[in-house]
């Protein structure tokens, strides 16, 4: 997997890759690399948003500077890029992040991210060079530089290596696994507490008790939340 993040603030992202899971999915062969579209406006004094034609609030990305950053990188008109690559604009009102949506973008080969400030992209960037909208909840932040971190982050965990186990990633909350319910609880030792004990069942050894335990308990946390209903297996 190749990740290319477009950003006016490159410097975010040295923390998010020195995490552990993001360093092992790297070390796997990912690689995960940032191009500030300030190095390649075409405009002088580095220019690269501008107000909104109309009037309003805050500053809009130009067409020309994502035009210029994207033909830089790729050597080609970014017109044709989106025909063979995922490029993914996150932005507040895009498509919501979840796990099918994860599931999706972890089987693509490559994936170009593109972080707006302030008002967002000028729509031609969007009509033109961008497959998919991307958000990450209903808010509004002040840039995608998170929310593409987000994307990142929860794409590579599903990539082989990135987790320690290669189960961990399975039977985790919203999984096929789990018939895309939450996970059920978990405990760990000691299996008492200030008198709070830790449920019997799971103490047994009776792994059949125990898959049937976790498999209510999800199905509980599912009915519980704003969780589609469970599909029948
Ligand atoms: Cl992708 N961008 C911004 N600016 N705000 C958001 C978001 C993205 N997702 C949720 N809020």
């Amino acid at each position: 997997m190749e990740i290319d993040v477009f950003t006016l603030f490159p410097d975010w992202f040295g923390w998010f890759t020195q995490q552990r899971h993001v360093r092992n999915a790297i070390a796997a062969g990912t690689r995960v690399e940032c191009v500030n579209f300030r190095e390649h406006t075409p405009l002088s004094a580095g220019q690269v948003d501008d107000t909104p034609f109309g009037g309003g609030a805050g500053m809009v990305l130009r067409v020309d500077v994502l035009d210029s950053a994207l033909r830089a990188r790729y050597g080609a008109d970014p017109v044709g890029l989106r025909e063979h690559r995922r490029v993914i604009a996150l932005t507040p009102g895009g498509r919501v992040l979840d796990e099918e949506l994860v599931g999706e973008l972890a089987d693509e080969p490559a994936l170009t991210l593109l972080c707006g400030r302030y008002e967002g992209f000028d729509e031609r960037i969007l009509e033109h060079f961008v497959t998919d909208q991307i958000s990450i909840g209903r808010y509004v932040l002040a840039g995608g530089e998170l929310a593409a971190m987000v994307v990142c982050d929860t794409v590579l965990r599903k990539l082989p290596g990135a987790l320690g186990h290669a189960d961990s990633a399975v039977h985790e909350s919203f999984s096929p696994a789990l018939g895309g319910l939450p996970e059920y609880p978990h405990y760990t030792r000691p299996a008492e507490y200030r008198g709070w004990q830790v449920p019997e069942v799971l103490l047994s050894g009776h792994h059949a008790r125990i898959a049937q335990w976790r498999t209510e308990r999800s199905r509980e946390r599912g009915s519980a939340s704003d969780m589609p209903p469970a599909e029948d297996t």
